[in-house]
């Protein structure tokens, strides 16, 4: 009987919608406000969302992905075990357990040998912060090539006198709407800056997902001739790891050989190839807060440079804390421990970055201009083509138009990361020199909105296209030309255009 029921109710029982796999915990009712409020507020703020106060958010808050993640009750639960003790903390050994078995045996040195590879940070910015400082001191004229850093990843390695280089794929670069793993780093490019400069490059680095590349994924196939290159040159190699759990699920569902793998067996086996790691636990670690930067113990980092090490641990004491808690309270190390446990569980990771890419296709079939095909975090909506056959230009910042008429009239906070974001403004000709990338970037927080959220930003940024030649362009009355500018900069919106 049972199996008769199921066989006649089988096609139907295949909706178009599935519940999602999880339970509302606890919720929060947002405070309202109108239009004319927030738009009252941005003007006080300069037009830079940054600046202005998430209470007053009505709608989706795109702003990150980074830290932004619902906690699991396991993850509140395991917060009130945290052990706030001053050095190795209860939470310490279990994050310990919990890293070896999803990154690998190498990654975190038994506490007992006295010889720490496993470096905890407040945050990933952090990490960054130690590892190209140390490396900074190694000589002049450092350059350090990447498939696309992020954003905080190039000011670190600038301040630290390194040129960070990037080498984004060549369908990244064309637009190529089919290829799964834009992501990938140009190894012809590659090839040639080693030949070229190969003294000169002290570790490659390759970003899981791709962020600035429009969080597109990495394939295991360029992962791996990556690191043969880089090994056989005798350079590290080392990842930005953020989103690992998501680059995971595009090889399992993407890359051939690879459908049947577990996901733990991927990320393994993509941990495999490298010599070290900075991560952000704000991402596919699950938790608000929390970094790590992890040599492997039997990697070339290891060997090429093993005084360094040291050199790191002494940089962690000095600014963050000791190796056996780093810059984390005892409470965000057990969260931490679950939330890695978590992010790998496929229940998880299909929901999320299916409900991305839902969210991104509905925007298309909208007729918004996003960028094909859409990666794991997160939404980009390509700010030239939004407003082609108007006459916004590049100087004009449209993108920061476009995030600030979305937050002050529809309550959605998305980010401006193009034109303005990654641009550089040239005092002695007086003109931006423009990135390769325009976009407005949607980060979908994890575990936060549901389908109804989404659907209503979709809404309110069709509105804004339909309407497009009425965006005025913006004037930029402070920060242009200062590092990280998007972060400080004040607009203001001009009656015409120029
Ligand atoms: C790819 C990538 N690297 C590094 C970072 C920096 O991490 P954090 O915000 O924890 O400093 C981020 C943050 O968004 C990121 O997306």
């Amino acid at each position: 009987m049972i199996n008769k029921l199921i066989s006649v109710f089988s096609g139907s029982n295949k909706v178009s919608i599935s519940p999602r796999p999880y339970i509302n915990h606890s919720v929060e009712f947002k405070k309202s406000n109108t239009p004319e409020e927030r738009m009252k507020t941005l003007e006080k703020v300069g037009l830079n969302v940054f600046f202005f106060p998430s209470e007053m958010i009505t709608g989706c808050d795109f702003l990150s992905d980074s830290g932004t993640t619902t906690m699991t009750n396991e993850q509140w639960a395991a917060l009130h075990l945290g052990d706030e003790a001053y050095g190795s903390n209860r939470g310490y050994f279990r994050l310990r357990e919990q890293i070896l078995k999803t990154f690998g045996n190498d990654f975190f040195n038994p506490p007992e040998k006295g010889k720490p590879n496993a470096f905890l940070f407040h945050q990933g910015r952090a990490c960054e912060n130690a590892l190209f400082s140390i490396i900074g001191q190694m000589g002049t004229n450092l350059i350090i090539p990447s498939n696309g850093h992020f954003d905080t990843t190039q000011a670190n390695i600038e301040a630290n006198h390194i040129t960070p280089i990037n080498l984004f794929s060549l369908e990244f670069k064309n637009g190529d709407e089919k290829f799964r793993f834009k992501g990938n780093m140009d190894i012809l490019a590659l090839k040639k800056l080693i030949k070229e400069k190969y003294n000169s490059i002290p570790i490659l680095y390759l970003t899981i997902t791709n962020n600035t590349g429009g969080g597109q994924p990495v394939s295991l196939a360029n992962i791996r001739e990556v690191s043969e290159i880089a090994h056989h040159a005798k350079i590290p190699l080392f990842f930005d790891a953020c989103r690992f759990a998501e680059n995971a699920w595009f090889i399992r569902k993407y890359e051939k050989g690879y459908s049947q793998k577990s996901i733990r067996a991927i990320v393994l086996e993509m941990f495999s190839y490298i010599d070290g790691f900075t991560i952000s636990f704000k991402k596919d670690g699950l938790v608000n807060m929390g970094g790590g930067l992890f040599i492997k113990n039997t990697g070339l980092f290891t060997k090429k440079y093993p005084h360094l090490i040291d050199a790191i641990m002494n940089f962690q004491i000095r600014t963050e804390g000791h190796p056996s808690y780093g810059g984390l309270s005892g409470r965000d190390i057990m969260t931490l421990t679950v939330g890695l446990k978590t992010v790998m569980t496929d229940e998880y990771l299909n929901y999320r970055i299916n409900q991305v890419i839902t969210f991104g296709e509905e925007m298309k079939n909208a007729g918004l201009p996003v960028q094909m095909p859409i990666g794991g975090h997160a939404v980009y909506l390509n700010v030239n083509k939004f407003y082609a056959g108007t006459k916004m230009r590049g100087e004009d910042f449209g993108g920061i138009s476009l995030t600030a008429l979305l937050l002050g009239l529809y309550g959605h906070r998305a980010c401006e990361l193009g034109y303005f974001a990654f641009g550089k403004y040239n005092p002695n000709t007086r003109k931006e020199i423009h990135p390769e990338v325009n976009f407005v970037r949607f980060a979908v927080p994890r575990l936060r909105y549901e389908r109804q959220d989404l659907s209503a930003a979709i809404v309110a940024v069709k509105a804004l296209h339909d309407k497009r030649d009425k965006i005025p362009p913006v004037k930029v009355v402070y920060g242009r030309d200062l590092p990280l500018r998007h972060f400080k900069a004040r607009f203001q919106f001009l009656p015409k255009f120029h």
